[in-house]
């Protein structure tokens, strides 16, 4: 049964229909539906379009509904309605006869589909912020047990100077925690205002509280302007940019994985669970988890540029290019869902190598700015100091040494005040303890960063 048909002499072309119709992916806005349509009896109730015995009615049947989309969701989706409106109020009618007709009264599938939506982005976010939450919980307690470890620290893919492995995984963690409070924000200004009530553009013709209505329905008021809250999807655009920056970041964290877990640097090894073999290649052990999160931030950032291109230019007020909406985004969330929680998967059972991570930071002259620093300390300005070691590197690298290996008297062609105690400065976990200030890589400094971030997991739980 459509929800319309009056004025038109002949159906839907079948080939028209299946490309209309939204319900095989709206289904997934069925409880979104019942709990706004369940709103809206009692606010049209209080406006005296339904009695009291009519409004528990429509109540009881809506709950039946609810139970039967809570218990069986996608059962929906080849109901053959047009969309999920469609469908529920046909179930509706079914149950209640024609007071479930009634439903309908002053509102428009327009303002509607806005609520739902909205509906469904809230809880969307409060699942993602749980997960979000939960990959920082893991990478905490891995850090927590490699805060002195040394690993090899990069700018340009080159040894630049060494970092504790714990250092390493903290950086996700703070990026992963901007994300929870990227989208928590996000969450709050979808909260802050309620569509239902805005009708098909210009408003409902009934006396509605729409404050109340916003506030039994857990937003803080009703929309402002009708026009706008029909068409409004920043929210959407919003979701999409903040699981956009977070695939960025998993994708980030992958590529680094794969490079140090690559045979050329072994310095960390997958667990045999999140890796899969080759159907040729008996030796091989290919690290598929993180090469799926790389690979699905294009599929998450291509849906924020396609509702971007959906929204740019659209009239006002709600057009059914919108319907284009809510695919991607399902798709989009249903994504960054999986590869938080992959991400985390990938290390309840990561093992550093601390051999291969220190050796590679002992190599490549990642030591050299502590000579300079070393020479600093010895009244040579900064900048003289940084010829002075980039000469003693060329050195070194045409003996086939590290700086550590060269003599005194090697180091006094290079400056006469080097003594026998720049070995001592030159020692990796020297270096790693100097770097002691608010966000260094010195151990106490990165196991005060993992108690503040701890601290703020535990007043979230
Ligand atoms: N399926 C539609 C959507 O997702 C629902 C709103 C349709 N409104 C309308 N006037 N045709 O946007």
């Amino acid at each position: 049964m459509a929800l319309w048909g009056g004025r038109f002499t002949q159906g839907p072309d079948q080939r028209f229909k299946d490309f209309n119709d939204s319900l095989k992916f709206d289904y997934r806005m069925a409880v979104e539906d019942l709990e706004g349509s369940k709103a809206w009896a009692q606010a049209i109730c209080q406006a005296g379009v339904l009695s009291a015995e009519e409004c528990s009615r429509l109540q009881a049947a809506l709950d039946e509904l609810l139970a039967e989309a809570q218990d069986n969701l996608a059962a929906i989706a080849s109901a053959g309605d047009e969309d999920i409106h469609s469908y529920v109020e046909r179930r509706l009618i079914e149950k209640v006869g024609d007071l479930g007709k009634k439903l309908h009264t002053g509102r428009s599938r327009n303002d509607q589909v806005a609520l739902d939506l909205k509906l469904w982005c809230r809880k969307a976010c409060e699942v993602i912020l749980k997960s979000i939450s939960d990959l920082e919980r893991e990478l905490i307690a891995v850090a927590k047990g490699h805060s002195e470890d040394i690993f090899p620290g990069y700018t340009h893919l080159q040894r630049a100077q060494p970092v504790t492995f714990g250092h390493w995984i903290m950086a996700y963690a703070q990026m992963f925690e901007r994300d929870y409070q990227r989208l928590s924000n996000a969450l709050e200004l979808i909260k802050s205002s309620c569509p239902l009530g805005s009708a098909a553009l210009a408003g409902t013709a009934y006396k509605i509280d729409r404050d109340a209505l916003a506030k039994s329905l857990g937003f803080a008021a009703a929309s402002p302007n009708s026009l706008d809250a029909v068409s409004d999807r920043d929210h959407v655009m919003e979701l999409l940019s903040c699981a956009s920056i977070s695939m960025v970041h998993l994708s980030r964290l992958a590529e680094d994985l794969i490079i140090y877990n690559s045979g050329e640097a072994r310095f960390v090894e997958l667990s045999d669970t999140v890796t899969s073999g080759s159907s040729l290649m008996p030796q091989k052990k290919n690290p598929d988890a993180l090469e799926l999160i790389r690979g699905k931030c294009g599929r998450v950032v291509g849906a924020l540029s396609g509702m971007l291109v959906t929204m740019k230019a659209l009239p006002m007020a709600y057009d059914k290019d919108l319907q284009e909406d809510k695919e991607r985004l399902f798709d989009a969330v249903d994504t960054w869902h999986d590869c938080l929680q992959m991400a985390a998967l990938v290390f309840t059972d990561l093992r550093l190598n601390r051999h291969e991570a220190l050796l590679a930071a002992k190599g490549g002259y990642s030591n050299a700015t502590e000579l300079a620093d070393y020479l600093v300390a010895r009244g040579v300005p900064f900048r003289e100091a940084h010829g002075i070691v980039g000469r003693a590197v060329l050195f070194a690298i045409e003996k086939g040494k590290a700086l550590e290996d060269l003599s005194v008297d090697d180091f006094q062609q290079f400056n006469p005040s080097i003594g026998g105690d720049v070995y001592e400065a030159l020692e990796l976990h020297h270096l790693i303890n100097k770097r002691d200030v608010k966000g260094g890589t010195a151990p106490h400094q990165v196991q005060a960063e993992i108690k503040v971030l701890e601290q703020k997991l535990a007043a979230r739980a």
